[in-house]
Formats: structure tokens, C-alpha cells, sequence
């Protein structure tokens, strides 16, 4: 996927697994990170199966990322900040739930 250069936004500096990358102020993490090929933003608790963004719109949560030390971020509903450090979702992140996915999830 390609984004199309017509965007005349300045640029932010964003951190993906501590790397830093350009990304144009007014994007959201989801359009930056596809627009540097990365696919895979979280994996699923139970079976460890990759997800990325599939609806763009804040529906189906599979584009879920830590932002700044703070998990269940939807990567399609949160535009980028200066500065913002992101990184793929291992899991469920915190969810103030405790939750046994041995005995709840088969
Ligand atoms: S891509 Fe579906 S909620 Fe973000």
C-alpha cells in the first residue's frame, strides 16, 4: 500500500518499536504506520495470531497499539503527536481485568 504524496501537512517524528519515522501532522497512527508498510500492530491473546487495521473507522479494534505507555489504543482513531512513542500490543495490555484465557477462552 502507497500513500499518495498530495499532503502538504508538516512532518511529526513518531517512535514505532523505538525506531523513529516521519509521519505528516493530521494523520492518524494507523494511516502513518501503513504508509511505512507496517501490517501487523498487535497479536491476539489467546493463539498469538497477528491483526492490523482492517475497518479505518474505530470498529472492529484490530489495529490496537501501546501509545506512550498506555495499551487498547486504536491506532485509525488517534492521530499522530510529535513525539509519540508506539509499539505493537502483545495481548491483551492492561485491561484492569483479570482475566485466566487458559480457563476462559477455549
Ligand atoms: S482499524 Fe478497525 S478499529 Fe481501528
Amino acid at each position: 500500500m502507497h500513500k499518495i504524496e498530495m499532503n502538504v501537512q508538516p512532518l511529526v517524528t513518531i517512535f514505532y518499536e523505538d525506531e523513529p519515522m516521519q509521519a505528516r501532522q493530521g494523520d492518524t497512527v494507523a494511516a502513518a504506520l501503513l504508509a511505512r508498510d507496517q501490517m501487523i500492530f498487535r497479536v491476539t491473546p489467546v493463539t498469538g495470531a497477528p491483526r492490523g487495521p482492517f475497518c479505518m473507522m474505530g470498529v472492529c479494534f484490530d489495529c490496537l497499539v501501546e501509545i506512550d505507555g498506555a495499551t487498547n489504543r486504536q491506532a485509525c482513531m488517534t492521530p499522530v503527536v510529535e513525539g509519540m512513542r508506539i509499539k505493537r500490543q502483545n495481548g491483551a495490555g492492561e485491561t484492569g481485568l483479570d482475566i485466566d484465557y487458559d480457563r476462559n477462552c477455549q
